[in-house]
């Protein structure tokens, strides 16, 4: 069985964008009450006291926007320093990074990834949903801002939406051949926006590849990452080309991540609802640490065989009661 070593934290489940294929269009969210989110020192001894002790050891920071979190430099400087932490990550929108990616940096932060679904602002404000003035500019301006401060690996995230910005693989995978980044382009999930899920809702991986192949030859990398990445790189670049394929593979054998929501559900999967406890509602109620270290233990026990496969067979037709940006992506 594979170690589970990795909690992806949500901070909270608000967000400054909207993107089309993680919010609902014009539907109002239930946002998370303030008094819901568990708070830092509520998160903190989940932390030490449940995580730690089953052998977690690396954290991702998710949201929403985990930037909009108040408090979240301070808590990545704590969550930096416990001994125990061998990653800490976070995955951001990057429109704040401009003006925080120094102090995440030196908060003790290394990882980042970062959403970039298109070169050209007017796509890019059309799938943020953004109708006032563009945002492209200052997200990639959080973007450089990231790079230069040291953020290394730099990721970025491409969710791939025929019709929107599916004529753009070549031009974003062309960033990877000066720049060391890593590009990943991702199987648009059916989660979220039900007006996107036509059953041709997502594009397989291998025509990405298939493209990339055409233009430059593409070979696998010998980099490999901790997530469902497959990693690639075009000939002498410097950059790599990672293809995250849930909808035409299943990585869930190699699935290493448990996922906790901002106001305290473990979810063992990202696509399926199945086993979710409420660690909140019971550290509240006072059940002790080591109560909830055994319920955590029993949910990573069961957690193989709650996947997404098992959840709908493989279809796109699941309705999910929670958004990726309730959930953390
Ligand atoms: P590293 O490899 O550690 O950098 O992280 P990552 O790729 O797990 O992090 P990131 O937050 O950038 O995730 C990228 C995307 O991969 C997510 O937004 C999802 O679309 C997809 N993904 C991540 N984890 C899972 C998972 O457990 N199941 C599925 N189906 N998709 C996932
Ligand atoms: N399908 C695939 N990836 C998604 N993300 C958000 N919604 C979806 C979806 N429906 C990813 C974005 C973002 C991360 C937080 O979640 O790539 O980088
Ligand atoms: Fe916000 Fe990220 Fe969801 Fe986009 S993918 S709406 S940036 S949480």
């Amino acid at each position: 069985m594979n170690q589970i070593d990795y909690l992806r934290i949500s901070l909270i489940d608000r967000c400054n964008f909207r993107c089309s294929y993680c919010m609902p269009e014009g539907e109002e969210l239930n946002y998370i009450l303030r008094q819901e989110l568990l708070t830092q020192g509520e998160l903190l001894t989940l932390l030490k006291e449940v995580f730690i002790p089953l052998g977690f050891r690396k954290f991702r920071l998710t949201g929403g926007e985990p930037l909009l979190r108040p408090g979240v430099v301070d808590l990545i400087k704590t969550i930096a320093s416990l001994p125990a932490t061998a990653d800490l990550a976070m995955t951001t929108n990057g429109f704040l990074l401009a003006q925080m990616a120094e102090e995440l940096y030196h908060a003790g932060l290394r990882r980042i990834n970062i959403s970039l679904d298109s070169l050209d602002p007017k796509t890019f404000d059309l799938i943020i949903g953004n109708r006032g003035k563009s945002r492209w500019e200052q997200t990639w301006a959080g973007i450089t801002a990231a790079h230069k401060v040291g953020f290394d690996p730099l990721k970025l995230n491409v969710v791939v939406i025929p019709g929107f910005n599916d004529g753009e693989v070549l031009a974003l995978a062309a960033l990877t051949i000066e720049r060391n980044w890593h590009i990943r382009f991702i199987e648009f999930m059916p989660i979220g926006n039900h007006n996107l899920f036509g059953s041709c809702a997502w594009i397989p991986s291998e025509e990405l590849r298939q493209q990339i192949r055409g233009k430059w030859g593409l070979i696998e990398s010998a980099v490999r990452g901790n997530g469902p990445a497959d990693v690639f790189k075009i000939p002498g670049a410097k950059g790599t080309l990672g293809f995250i394929s849930q909808m035409s593979e299943c990585f869930c054998d190699r699935c290493n991540r448990v996922r906790l929501s901002a106001d305290g559900l473990l979810r063992p999967c990202l696509l399926n609802e199945t086993g979710e406890i409420d660690l909140k509602t019971s550290l509240r109620s006072g059940v002790s640490t080591l109560e909830l270290r055994e319920m955590v233990r029993e949910l990573l026990m069961i957690k193989p065989e709650i996947n997404f496969k098992q959840r709908d067979a493989g279809t796109v037709t699941g309705v999910y009661t929670r958004t990726m940006s309730q959930i953390g992506g």
